[in-house]
């Protein structure tokens, strides 16, 4: 399936976007750790539009970050229209993706995100604005429908494709659902039936296996990482591992694990203008890095108190050095799910 951009895999492995996590240094990482495609965080078009500086801060993004989408919202297809226009002109990316499924109330609230999709003429109107303002591929991602009565995903991505989307992911949830129950794959796999263009899978995939068999249970064209990346950007490079048919490359071991979050903590700090911020807003990335190592309740609950990215190399140091009494305290790692992002900061 040919996408309408370069990118140099059979079956594209994009970064999702992700608010406060696919930032321009998790962008940087993730690329280097295997993903072949990232897009922004969604932005507002509004807040394009008026040039607003967090906005623009957060559209920014460097020649390591190619192939990469900036990701719109916005319920107006003309201000729509204007904010992929000044995303074209000033930041050329290599596609604008608009966001249709973020469940957030604050957004939904004015018909952005999955707002839109209780009105598939407004979804229509959007994609043929944006389409019109920019020379760029447009791209479309969608969750499953509103709720439980208007769930149709075919006929939104057919709509979607209509209007003139020339790619489309799906996280096959409705919006009320929001992060609840089961991703289905078989709305993925019908909607890749129905459309002509190639179709993003997306949603629930932990680990590389859970992308093969997404990838063979729904045959997408590339498959769309989120929450699976968490501290563990390298799952990219084990997809391809196993898509290319080779045994899975193993997770890294504690030390390297601890040096690539210590990349992620470098480019952060040549991204951020607050260091103090910056450490803070970066301890929930440090949370899912110790996730699963031995102590990891003990070392969550240091980092978790870090102002300084000096704290954290000194963190990881005396962990180090210190293998054999955490490895008495057992692994009390387990799991650490997406609501645990919030918690570190709280702590601030
Ligand atoms: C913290 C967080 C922020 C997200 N922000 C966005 C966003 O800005 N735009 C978007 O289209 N989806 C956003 N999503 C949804 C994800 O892109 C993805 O569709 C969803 O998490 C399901 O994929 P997963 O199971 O791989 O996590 C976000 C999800 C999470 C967990």
């Amino acid at each position: 399936m040919r996408f309408p951009f370069a990118v140099d895999a059979a079956t594209p492995l994009y970064l999702a976007p992700m608010a406060g996590v696919s930032e321009s240094p998790f962008r940087q990482l993730c690329h280097e750790h295997g993903a072949d495609v990232v897009v922004t965080e969604f932005l507002s078009a509004e807040g394009i539009r008026r040039e607003n500086e967090a906005t623009l801060h957060k559209l920014a993004f460097g020649p390591g970050e190619r192939p990469i989408g900036v990701q719109i919202f916005g319920a107006e297809p003309d201000a729509m229209a204007d904010a992929a226009r000044f995303v074209s002109d000033v930041f050329q990316p290599e596609f604008i993706d608009i966001n249709f499924g973020c469940p957030v109330k604050k957004v939904v609230r004015r018909n952005g995100g999955s707002g839109c999709l209780r009105d598939l003429d407004l979804v229509e109107r959007v994609i043929r604005a944006v389409s019109a303002a920019t020379t760029l591929p447009v791209t479309c991602k969608i969750r499953s429908g509103w709720n439980e009565e208007m769930r149709d995903p075919v006929t939104i991505a057919l709509r979607c494709q209509d209007a003139g989307a020339r790619v489309l992911a799906l996280h096959p949830r409705t919006r009320t659902q929001m992060y609840s129950g089961s991703a289905r794959w078989e709305e993925i796999a019908a909607v890749v039936e129905a459309l002509d263009i190639p179709v993003l899978g997306n949603g629930d995939i932990k680990t590389a296996e859970d992308a093969i068999r997404m990838h063979e249970q729904t045959r997408c064209a590339g498959i769309m990482i989120a929450r699976g990346s968490y501290g563990q950007p390298w799952i990219f490079n084990q997809v391809k591992d196993l898509l290319a048919g080779r045994p899975k490359r193993p997770a890294p071991p504690v030390e390297e694990r601890f040096a690539v979050a210590l990349d992620h903590a470098r480019l952060v700090m040549a991204y951020e203008t607050d260091p103090r911020g910056a450490a803070i807003e970066f301890r929930k990335h440090l949370g899912w890095y110790s996730r699963g190592l031995h102590g990891s309740a003990d070392l969550r609950k240091r980092l978790y108190a870090v102002t300084s990215f000096g704290e954290v190399e000194g963190i990881f140091a005396d962990y180090l050095a210190n293998a054999e009494k955490y490895r008495d305290l057992g692994d009390a790692g387990g799991e650490l799910d997406a609501d645990d992002a919030s918690d570190p900061k709280a702590a601030a």
